[in-house]
């Protein structure tokens, strides 16, 4: 495998970042996963305008242009002969001795891409049986809206979800409303099939596979409500699942250890994944 660090293409099992990295010392970076589709990049755009909005949310400049990094992430892509996978990308504030603040303007952002196959037949396995998730009380700062590295309270969610059996953990706010998952949005199909999802305006990170899903769901001709669920909800909906560039539409059977309708994955949740194909670039 081959990982491009800063300028090179290196070997990945040799690649490396500096021990004063910012990334590594405050987690003062954000990061996007694409998925890589037929040997394309699905919905470059949209996942290089959400770079732009976490990066501008944060002040840290953008490592390189646009279309540098668009064909940065091509290369990548390429060289380690992705034809299904996930392309990895990661900027962080760069490398500057500890100390809080910002570094000196000037500093120079660090840029990591990296690839990796994926296999969609075990993808397309996993959904036939769909998955189970967990409920845990949403713990995380007030700004889930920027794709940062700082996923503690994610990577506890998802360890706890892997204790207990499931695949994935949603997070529940005060009011007892599901906002997502540990790296995954959330969804229900209530009893006369409209597809909620919670809004993206604060709460949650706006989803690639999210923002595609509904898309196919007005192809589809499926009625949609963006807001809030509560976990009691979901519970008693018909069906339930999430999305992500890692999972695309995968079927959620069960919550907190029950079923969600006959636990088996729902004609919705199905179709909405067959679909997805055609609509995203
Ligand atoms: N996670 N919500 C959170 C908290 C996420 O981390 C992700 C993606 C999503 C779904 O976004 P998208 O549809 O753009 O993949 C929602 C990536 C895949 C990850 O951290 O691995």
């Amino acid at each position: 495998r081959i990982a491009y660090v800063n300028g090179r293409y290196v070997r990945h099992a040799d690649a490396c970042v500096h021990i004063e990295d910012r990334g590594y010392q405050f987690a003062d970076g954000v990061y996007e996963v694409c998925e890589v589709a037929r040997g394309y990049i699905m919905d470059m755009p949209g996942h290089l305008n959400r770079l732009d909005r976490s990066l501008r949310e944060l002040s840290i400049a953008w490592p390189v242009s646009r279309r540098v990094l668009q064909n940065l992430m091509s290369e990548v892509v390429r060289r380690n002969r992705v034809t299904n996978g996930l392309v990895y990308l990661q900027v962080t504030r760069g490398v500057a001795l500890r100390d809080h603040a910002f570094p000196a303007p000037g500093t120079r952002p660090a840029l990591v891409i990296t690839a990796k196959r994926t296999s969609p037949e075990a993808s397309a396995k996993r959904a036939e049986s769909g998955i189970s998730v967990i409920t845990v009380p949403e713990n995380r700062w007030d700004r889930v809206d920027i794709k940062t590295v700082g996923l503690l309270p994610n990577v506890l969610a998802r360890q706890q979800a892997k204790e207990a059996g499931a695949q994935e953990a949603w997070f529940v706010d005060k009011d007892g409303n599901v906002t997502e998952g540990a790296a995954t949005n959330a969804w229900i199909v209530t009893a006369d099939g409209t597809l909620v999802t919670r809004p993206a305006d604060h709460g949650i990170l706006r989803g690639i596979t999210r923002t595609t899903v509904l898309k196919v769901a007005e192809k589809l001709n499926l009625k949609v409500e963006e807001r809030g669920f509560s976990v009691d909800e979901a519970k008693k909906a018909r069906e339930a699942f999430i999305t992500a560039g890692t999972t695309v539409v995968m079927p959620v059977v069960i919550i907190d250890g029950l079923p969600v309708a006959n636990g088996h994955p729902g004609s919705v949740a199905t179709s909405l994944r067959q679909a997805f194909f055609d609509v995203a670039e």
